[in-house]
Formats: structure tokens, sequence, C-alpha cells
């Protein structure tokens, strides 16, 4: 068994790849950004952001009691994210979460204690987990990284698809927006960078169908695990 580290831009696809690809080979799939967006979530509920700012004294006290899990649900077959044993799957994907998740994930202390448990999650190898810094940080030496990207307005485009789908409908501008402003923020913060690992495979999925993108995908890990 080996590990594979999927890293990307936003919104580009690589949750879905990479569940895609743990059922197809029958590992276990983590979505890392779920436990950034999770721990987002606990600062909204708990009064952390004052006037858009985070109280990060709070924060670091707080940070060891912010227990992130995954628990499946037999309804979709996927793991749902729990912050402290609850179910919190669905208020982690809306646009108040998004916007403020990159912010959390720029704290050295939230990147650290999450890096841990991420590594945890990875001893036995067979998994497959999908993020920023997977391939640079959490897994130097996973033996598969692929790096995920794709033109900002095709992502923006999908995005806002997925948005409208679940009932949260907003524009084209803003969701765009979003995505490259957490790109910049993602990819110049001093902690755990989105870069490209020197190892890492680039699969470019503007033009490409979900199938064909599974495709290449699995051609990758045979050529890796075999
Ligand atoms: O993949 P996502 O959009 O759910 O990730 C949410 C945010 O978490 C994203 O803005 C970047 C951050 N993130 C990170 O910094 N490191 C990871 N390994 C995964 C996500």
């Amino acid at each position: 068994m080996i590990v594979i580290a999927i890293d990307g831009h936003s919104s580009c696809g690589k949750s879905t790849m990479a569940k895609e690809l743990a059922k197809q080979i029958g590992y276990t799939y983590i979505d890392s950004g779920a436990m950034y967006r999770a721990v987002t979530l606990y600062c909204l509920q708990n009064g952390l952001f004052v006037d858009n700012q985070l109280n990060l004294d709070a924060l670091k006290k707080d940070i060891q009691n912010i227990h992130i899990s995954f628990v499946n649900n037999p309804l979709t077959g996927r793991a749902d994210t729990c912050l402290n044993g609850k179910n919190v799957e669905k208020e982690i994907r809306s646009m108040a979460i998004a916007e403020k998740v990159s912010l959390i994930a720029a704290v050295g202390f939230v990147r650290e204690a999450l890096v841990r448990q991420q590594q945890a999650l990875g001893v036995a190898k067979g998994i497959v987990m999908d993020g920023r810094d997977i391939g640079t940080v959490v897994f130097p030496d996973a033996e598969l990284k692929i790096f995920v990207t794709a033109s900002p307005e095709i992502r923006a485009q999908r995005r806002l698809e997925e948005l409208v789908a679940k009932g949260e409908p907003t524009s084209f501008e803003s969701v765009l927006h979003n995505l490259t402003e957490r790109d910049r923020i993602d990819s110049t913060r001093k902690d755990g960078p989105l870069k490209q690992a020197a190892d890492a495979i680039v699969l470019d999925n503007s033009d490409l169908t979900i199938a064909e993108q599974n495709q290449q995908l699995l051609a990758l890990f045979k050529s890796k695990a075999e």
C-alpha cells in the first residue's frame, strides 16, 4: 500500500477525484481541507472572530480542545466531518466558512496541530489525502504526488454550479473573487504554502471530463503501486 498526496488550487475537483480513486482502489480518503473548515466553524460558533479579526490568543487556548473526526455516512457512502463529535459536514461547505477559512489555515499553530493529526491518519498507508501541503509538508515521502489545477474561470463556474445545486445561489463574480483570493492567501502564507512538490505530477483538468481525469489518475496509481 502507498500514500497518495493530491494538492492543488481551490475548487479544481481535487476531492472528487481523490474520493473516486480511493473508492476504486479500496483506500481511505481524507479531506484535509475539511479539517481547516471545521476549525473555522468552531471559531465562528465560539465568537473568536470579532469585527472580522481572529482572536488568536483564544484560539491558541482552545486548539487542543478542537477534535475533528470522520464518520461514514451510509446515505452518501462517504465520510462526514465531525467537530467535537457533532456532524458538521453541511455547515463547513457554506460560503461563510469559505470566506474565512484561509485566515485560519494561515495560522502556524493551527497547521501544526492539524498536520500532526493528518500524519497520524496516514501511518498505516493505504490513504488518499487531498489538500494544499500534503505532498510538501504532511507526507513529503508520499509515493504518488499529484498537483491539480484548472483555469480560475472554469473552477469558478464549477463551484457556482455546486452552490446553486445546494440552494446557495451566489454570483459568478463573487465565487471567482473568493477562489482567487483563497489561492493568493494559500500560496503566499509562511507556513505550508500551496506549492507544487518537486516530484509531483501536474494534472490540469481544464479540458478533461471527470471520467478522463479518473482514468489518468488510476493509470498513475498503477504505475506507482505495481
Ligand atoms: O480544499 P478546501 O477548499 O476545502 O480547503 C479549505 C481551505 O483550507 C483552503 O482555503 C486552504 C486550506 N487548506 C490548507 O491550507 N491546507 C490543506 N492541507 C487543506 C486545505
